[in-house]
């Protein structure tokens, strides 16, 4: 059975992404679902996470430190069934590599899931303090339940 492919996407892929992967890989049968992250940007391509999502996760029992950022590419579209993305500039970042139609309908808001076609965005934590991660990882939390669900 080939498997549905779910990529995460936010600016650093070292603090919101690396969440949204840890939270849904563990949420999901691996042998039917295939789960990365991204970023839109290259400054931290080949880094582990953020310790602060590293920590928060750890604290909600989840291992994410063996990741390593990268950066989004144009075959992603050819790779993955799902994009999600963290907040707006993600997306017109992450569209504006769409060659057609048919990948840029692949790209979704990731808070859509649980406010519909509010585009609320899951606010970047890098320049703020711990808090701003733990709220990150609940959004998360709760967007990859409903994601997760789909998926069955
Ligand atoms: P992320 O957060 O997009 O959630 O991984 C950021 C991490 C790093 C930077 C920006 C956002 N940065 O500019 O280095």
């Amino acid at each position: 059975m080939k498997k549905t492919k779910v990529l995460m996407v936010c600016l650093g892929n070292i603090c919101r992404s690396p969440l949204a992967e840890g939270l849904l890989k563990a949420k999901v049968n691996p042998d039917h679902v295939f789960v990365d992250s991204a970023g839109t940007g290259d400054y931290h391509v080949g880094d582990h996470p953020d310790p602060r999502s590293i920590a928060v996760a750890k604290k909600n029992g989840l291992d994410i430190t063996n990741q390593l950022g990268r950066q989004f590419s144009e075959r992603d579209f050819d790779n993955f069934d799902y994009i999600y993305v963290m907040d707006n500039s993600n997306y017109d970042n992450v569209v504006k590599l769409a060659r057609n139609e048919q990948d840029q309908q692949k790209v979704f808001l990731i808070l859509d899931k649980i406010f519909p076609n509010e585009d609320a965005p899951v606010p970047d934590p890098y320049t703020g303090g711990n808090q701003g991660f733990v709220n990150v990882y609940n959004m998360l939390d709760e967007a990859t339940d409903i994601i997760a669900k789909e998926l069955q």
